[in-house]
């Protein structure tokens, strides 16, 4: 049986555990937020697009207002680990577009769950609970295959994410930008709300900026969304309508070229619809329309082990 947990452990399992500090902590709204870590370690070579794994014991308290959980003695002295994919603020405090790896802090851009189907959700109510200048625990391996496939300068780019699967397209979007990429490149972002956009205003500085970057927004839950007295109604906008409607397209300013595109989905698994697949038979997708199928339609591939598709992805949960 393990001895009853004593908060007394607290200072010595932090310092056994952490190995980073949240340099800096900047909120959307409650529930969204920017986390600047800074590893003790250096941090080694990556790619924009990877992930890395953020970890707290579960002796930290939780934020208010989050789903209660209750830890056995053995649960309260373990870390609690989750992927992150690192994003980036994509241009420097001088303003200029920068690789993300040449920063030595690590951004991630992380939604609080505060209630979950299944058990409470564990790790999210912690990091919501921390302070600037707080410890916690980072792996020092980055990883991750959700990287940009070789691609020529002028290839069309076209990124798909709900709520904070455009972290990993922001690192992404930065690499191709410091790297001169000329051809189109589009990161579309849907969230419940407009105010879920925490990157909105940079990303608009680099429409501003660069002729050939496009984001484009739907929401789902705005009154826009909901209520067809508001002005400017458009109903509830999945990133499907997007493409479904031409909003893509229209961007690009020419019709979707399988042979020269790239598509990136992240995020809810809902959206991305993952096929099920055996040796032979064709793709079964899931009932409802997801991007893999939607854009399997306009002549796109979802690579396999074996041949590399132009369909990527990375699924949150
Ligand atoms: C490779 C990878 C990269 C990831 N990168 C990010 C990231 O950059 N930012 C981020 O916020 N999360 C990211 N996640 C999800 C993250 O790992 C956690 O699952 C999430 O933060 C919730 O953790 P939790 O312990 O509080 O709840 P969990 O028990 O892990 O999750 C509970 C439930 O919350 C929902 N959920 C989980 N993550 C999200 C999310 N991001 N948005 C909406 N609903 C969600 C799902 O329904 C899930 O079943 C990533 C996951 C993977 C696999
Ligand atoms: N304002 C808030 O209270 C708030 C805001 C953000 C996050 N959160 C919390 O954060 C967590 C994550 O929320 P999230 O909004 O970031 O992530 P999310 O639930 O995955 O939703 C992100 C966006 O994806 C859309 N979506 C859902 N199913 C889809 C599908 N099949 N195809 C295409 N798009 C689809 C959602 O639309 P739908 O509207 O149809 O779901 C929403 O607009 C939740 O646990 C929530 O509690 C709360």
């Amino acid at each position: 049986m393990p001895t009853p947990f004593d908060p007394a452990e607290i200072p010595a399992l932090r310092q056994s555990h952490y190995n980073a500090t949240l340099v800096d902590l900047r909120f959307c709204h409650d529930d969204l937020a920017f986390f600047r870590i800074l590893p003790d370690h250096p941090v080694g070579p990556w790619k924009p697009g990877q992930f890395c794994t953020i970890g707290l014991g579960g002796w930290e308290p939780r934020a208010p207002n989050t789903q209660p959980e209750s830890l056995d003695d053995v649960h309260c002295r373990l870390l609690i680990r989750r992927a992150y994919s690192i994003s980036a603020p994509i241009l420097t405090p001088t303003g200029a577009v920068a690789p993300p790896y040449l920063d030595p802090v690590l951004e991630f851009y992380i939604t609080l769950v505060r209630r979950n189907h299944g058990p409470p959700p564990a790790l999210t109510p912690r990091l919501f609970s921390l302070q600037p200048g707080d410890r916690l625990h980072l792996a020092e391996k980055i990883a991750g295959h959700y990287t940009l496939a070789p691609m020529a300068s002028t290839d069309t780019v076209l990124f798909f994410a709900t709520g904070t699967g455009e972290a990993p397209h922001n690192a992404m979007t930065a690499e191709l930008l410091a790297r001169g990429h000329t051809g189109p490149i589009v990161s579309a972002v849907c969230v419940r709300n407009q105010i879920d956009l925490g990157y909105l205003e940079t990303h608009r500085e680099l429409e501003r900026r660069f002729p050939n970057y496009h984001y484009l927004v739907a929401t789902t839950r705005d009154p826009i969304n909901l209520d067809p007295s508001v002005s400017g109604y458009v109903g509830k906008m999945y990133l499907q309508d997007l493409v479904r409607q031409g909003v893509v397209e229209s961007a690009i300013g020419h019709p979707l070229e399988p042979s020269t595109s790239h598509a990136y989905l992240c995020g809810n698994p809902q959206m991305i619809g993952i096929p099920e697949t055996s040796h032979g038979e064709p793709p079964r997708f899931p009932q409802s329309l997801g991007m893999v199928e939607l854009l399997s339609q306009r002549g796109f591939t979802l690579g396999d082990r074996h041949t590399a598709g132009n369909i990527h992805f990375e699924k949150y949960w």
